[in-house]
Formats: structure tokens, C-alpha cells, sequence
């Protein structure tokens, strides 16, 4: 018996071992609010099988609470004070509440980059308190990391990276910036794949072709990265040699994209593109008993989810009244996430809340429909529930997460700036009453559900690979030692005119010289 024990015992211990034989060590560079919440899954999933992960971040966060008890290691770098960082946040969701929606695409990408030059100094310093700071830099040197992990939303992952000689691997939605795309050699056929702020979808008309290579090219030539002078500047200095950030980045061992082909237009992808959107989303747990009394009194119209996010916290009075008058009128019970003042009209039909449990309300079978800003993680919380949407989209990634739903036939989109009571309420009446939008919603869901390999796993796999074999360069295509002219075939294309135009030089040249000849040896024989 007791040998037994202790075989068995043994039998764990080296079951332990072994499956800790490959274990190692994660660096992460995190970026704050709901792309922390996506990250911060993959990270607790990598230390339940053993590894060990540090985070780098610093003291103004506003979600990432080092604070409380966690399997994660925090590195704390100094950085700006607490308050400064509330007033770029409130002047932030000013800009993106109340002035982004009145500003058409285009405008307000602008905008939004003007906003991000801004806010260069503040994130050059985070950055210089790392990299400068040859105490910290020396211990992250002598941990000895296997991989770093990071959000490139915030630059200087990828240069910390670089410095510690450290294979990296990003987590990103695609197309936040085209320009990511572009560092990655990502193949864009502009005849189908739409440049994202302009809300197209896969199938254009001419004229939205048009458009769209315009974009491009604008976006080409004159915008880049919004910032990306600064940084290049900056990563060259630090790197000791002439660099730019869009170089680094390309150095990216993996890219793990936040969406999936339930979301995006099939499209050219990369071998190291994996797309793992939706890996936070999880089966509903039952609800608290309040709010689940709530829900079931409903009865047969069901209810409404509405929440436009973490950041956002309060609308003008005046749109939160016109908002609450349109919930109002709708059969279903509305449980709206909201921390501002009780708007005036609100309906007896609807009941605020600081905070819901977005998920399991989502996964409620009395769900009919949900209002949200577009932010990816909510989407795919609609998605694996098969929940129908009216979209309120504001800023960044959401006007485009919206349009990709609106063209997959499971949402209505209204304008935050434009919409009026009835708007709103037209839309949330399509949507529960149509009955194709509940289909194509539990169609995504399908879709969703229906994969070899959860999309946490896929996303685990990729990090533990790149542990594994220092690296995944097999998978890095050679487009990045290509100058642009190379790339585009350029090069090939003149050389092949320049072959025409000389042969057809020649054939002139010959034709004229034999005319010339000829024709002289005829007039001449004539005249003998
Ligand atoms: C952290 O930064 C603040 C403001 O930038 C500064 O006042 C403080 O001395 C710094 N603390 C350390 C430990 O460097
Ligand atoms: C440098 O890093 C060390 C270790 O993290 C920290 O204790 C120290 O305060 C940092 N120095 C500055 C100037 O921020
Ligand atoms: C939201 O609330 C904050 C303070 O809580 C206030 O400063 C701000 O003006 C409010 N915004 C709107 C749009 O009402």
C-alpha cells in the first residue's frame, strides 16, 4: 500500500517535472483598459502551465491592479503622475465621445493621430525609464526571458525586445493602423481588402475602389505612422544604429490577431498571422439573483444588453435623455451598463447598472439583442452567443469592427452624433424583429464554435513555440529584405520595359537602315 503511495507519488512529481521540462520565462509589455482584460487571459493561461510571467508596467494603469494577489509578476516603472494620466484619459474620452462622432472617418483618424503625437513625450518617457535605466535593464538582462509578449498599441515593447535580444510575439487587431499591416509585409490586394477607416466592406463598386487605392495611397505617402518620426528617431539612438520603428516591428516572430474569420473578409494572410479573436469569451454563468429576476420578467420579449464600454462613463444630458426615451419604448427590458446622471426619460422598462456581467448576460437565453460601441472584445462576446447588434460606434478599431458586422447581416449601425430617439429605436426594432439578423448571428456563432483548436490554445501554442525554438523564422518571409521597389517587382518591370524599348528600338533601327539601304540599292539599280 504505502509503496504504492509513493510510486504514485513519484509518478506525479516527475509528471510535474517533465511537463515543467519546457518552461520558461515571459516579458510583457501591456497596453491599459479592455486590450489588458484579452491579454491578461493568455498570461494567467501561461502560468497555470507553468511559466513564469513578468509584467513591465507602470503606477497610472487604470486596470492593471498589480496590487491585488495574482499568479503574474509585476516590474513597476515609474512614470508621470496618476493625475496627469486621469486628465489625458478625460481628455481622451472628450475628444472620442463628443467630438470624434460629429467628424467623418477620415477626419477623425486624423484626430485621433493629432491625439497620439500628443501624447509622444508622455510614452517616450515610460520608454526612457526602461531603457535608460541600466539597474532594471541589467535585471531583465540576467532573468534571462524566452520570449517578450506585447501590445504594440504602445510603442517600446518591441525596442526593449530588440535591446535584451529577445524573440518576440504581438498581440494586435489587425488594421488598427494600416500601417501595421505594412510592417508585417502583410499582403493587402486593394481590389478586395479594404483599407479599414472608411467602413467598406469586401465587395466594392468602382468608385469604393477608387477610394480605396486613394486611401492607400495617402495613407502611403503622406501619414504613415502618425508618430512614426518621432520614433524612428528614438529607436535609432537607442538601437546605436539607423532604424526605423515599422523595421522592428517586422521582427515579430508571431502576430496574434484579434479576430477571426467569423469577423474578417477571407483575405492573403502570412504563416505567422494567427488568428485567435474571441479566446476570452466563455459559456454564461448563472446571473445574480436580482438581476436574474429582473431578466425573467421580461417574459416573452426578452431583454436588451447595452453598454458602450469601460471608458466611457457619462453622454451629454441631452443624449443620454434621447437615448433612454428610445429604450423606453421598446417591449423588452433594457439593463444598460451607465455611471452618469439618471437621465430624465428613462423608462420603467430600464435599469442602469455601474457594472454588468457582460457575458453571462450575453449567453442569457432571454437575450434578444445588444446596443454596444463595437469594441472587439464585446463583439465577440455577441458573436459566440449569437446575439444580434445595433452598433454605436465612436473611435479607433469600433466604426470599422461594425461595419465588418453590419456586412455580415448580424448588425444595424446608427451614428452616435446624428441619431435620433427614433433612430435608435428603428434599429433596435430591426434587429429583434428581423428575423435574418438573429440567423446570421447564430450562423457567426457557428462558425465560431466550429474549430480544431480553441483559440486560447492556438494562441498559448504560438508563445510556447517561440520558447521553444528561440524564434519562428522559418515562418518570416523574405519580403523583409526587400526594398520597396524590390517588393512591388519594380526593379523587374523597368528592366522588362527597358528590354522591350530596346528591342524595339532595334527593329526600327533595322527596318530604317534596311529601307535606307534598299531602298538606295533599288533606286540605284534603276538608275543603272
Ligand atoms: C517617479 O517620477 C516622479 C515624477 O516623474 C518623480 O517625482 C519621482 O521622484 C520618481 N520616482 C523614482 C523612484 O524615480
Ligand atoms: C531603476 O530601476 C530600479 C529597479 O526597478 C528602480 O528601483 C529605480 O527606482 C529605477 N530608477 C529610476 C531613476 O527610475
Ligand atoms: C462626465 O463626468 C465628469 C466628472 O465626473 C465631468 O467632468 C464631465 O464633464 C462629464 N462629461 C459629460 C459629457 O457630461
Amino acid at each position: 500500500m504505502v509503496s504504492e503511495k509513493w510510486v504514485s507519488l513519484l509518478l506525479l512529481l516527475q509528471l510535474c517535472w517533465a511537463g515543467c521540462g519546457n518552461c520558461g520565462k515571459v516579458l510583457v509589455w501591456p497596453c491599459d483598459m479592455s486590450h489588458w482584460l484579452n491579454m491578461k487571459i493568455i498570461l494567467e493561461e501561461l502560468t497555470r502551465k507553468g511559466h513564469e510571467v513578468t509584467v513591465l508596467v507602470s503606477p497610472n494603469n487604470f486596470i492593471i491592479d498589480y496590487n491585488k494577489p495574482s499568479t503574474l509578476n509585476f516590474e513597476i516603472v515609474n512614470t508621470t503622475s496618476k493625475e496627469d494620466a486621469k486628465k489625458r484619459l478625460n481628455d481622451f474620452l472628450e475628444l472620442a465621445v463628443n467630438v470624434m462622432p460629429t467628424l467623418s472617418h477620415w477626419q477623425s483618424t486624423i484626430k485621433l493621430q493629432e491625439f497620439f503625437i500628443q501624447m509622444v513625450p508622455y510614452m517616450k518617457l515610460l520608454c526612457e525609464n526602461v531603457i535608460y535605466n541600466q539597474t532594471l535593464m541589467k535585471k531583465l538582462k540576467e532573468d534571462n526571458y524566452n520570449v517578450m509578449f506585447i501590445d504594440p498599441v504602445l510603442p517600446c515593447g518591441e525596442l526593449i525586445a530588440e535591446l535584451l535580444a529577445v524573440p518576440f510575439v504581438y498581440t494586435v487587431r489587425l488594421s488598427l493602423g494600416a500601417s501595421m499591416e505594412k510592417c508585417a509585409k502583410l499582403p493587402s490586394p486593394l481590389s478586395y481588402v479594404p483599407v479599414p477607416m472608411l467602413g467598406l466592406s469586401e465587395r466594392m463598386t468602382f468608385l469604393e475602389r477608387v477610394k480605396n487605392v486613394m486611401l492607400s495611397l495617402i495613407l502611403d505617402i503622406c501619414l504613415q505612422r502618425y508618430d512614426a518620426q518621432y520614433w524612428d528617431k528614438f529607436y535609432s539612438e537607442a538601437l546605436g544604429k539607423p532604424t526605423t520603428l515599422c523595421e522592428t516591428m517586422g521582427k515579430a516572430e508571431i502576430w496574434l490577431i484579434r479576430t477571426y474569420w467569423d469577423f474578417e473578409f477571407p483575405r492573403p494572410y502570412l504563416p505567422n498571422f494567427e488568428f485567435v479573436g474571441g479566446l476570452h469569451c466563455k459559456p454564461a454563468k448563472p446571473l445574480p439573483k436580482e438581476m436574474e429576476e429582473f431578466v425573467q420578467s421580461s417574459g416573452e420579449h426578452g431583454v436588451v444588453v447595452f453598454s458602450l464600454g469601460s471608458m466611457v462613463k457619462n453622454l451629454t444630458e441631452e443624449k443620454a435623455n434621447l437615448i433612454a426615451s428610445a429604450l423606453a419604448q421598446v417591449p423588452q427590458k433594457v439593463l444598460w451598463r451607465y455611471k452618469g446622471v439618471t437621465p430624465a426619460t428613462l423608462g420603467a422598462n430600464t435599469r442602469l447598472y455601474d457594472w454588468i456581467p457582460q457575458n453571462d448576460l450575453l449567453g442569457h437565453p432571454k437575450t434578444k439583442a445588444f446596443i454596444t460601441h463595437g469594441g472587439t472584445n464585446g463583439i465577440y462576446e455577441a458573436i459566440y452567443h449569437g446575439i444580434p447588434m445595433v452598433g454605436v460606434p465612436m473611435f479607433a478599431d469600433q466604426p470599422d469592427n461594425i461595419a465588418h458586422m453590419k456586412a455580415k447581416g448580424a448588425a444595424v449601425d446608427v451614428n452616435m452624433n446624428t441619431m435620433t430617439s427614433a433612430d435608435l429605436f428603428n434599429a433596435l426594432n430591426t434587429v429583434i424583429n428581423d428575423p435574418s439578423y438573429k440567423e446570421n448571428a447564430m450562423r457567426l456563432s457557428a462558425i465560431h464554435h466550429d474549430q480544431p483548436v480553441k483559440p486560447l490554445d492556438r494562441a498559448v501554442f504560438w508563445i510556447e513555440f517561440v520558447m521553444r525554438h528561440k524564434g519562428a523564422k522559418h515562418l518570416r518571409p523574405a519580403a523583409h529584405d526587400l526594398t520597396w521597389f524590390q517588393y512591388h517587382s519594380l526593379d523587374v518591370i523597368g528592366f522588362l520595359l527597358l528590354c522591350v524599348a530596346t528591342a524595339l528600338l532595334l527593329v526600327i533601327k533595322c527596318c530604317l537602315f534596311s529601307y535606307q539601304k534598299f531602298g538606295k540599292t533599288g533606286k540605284k539599280k534603276k538608275r543603272e
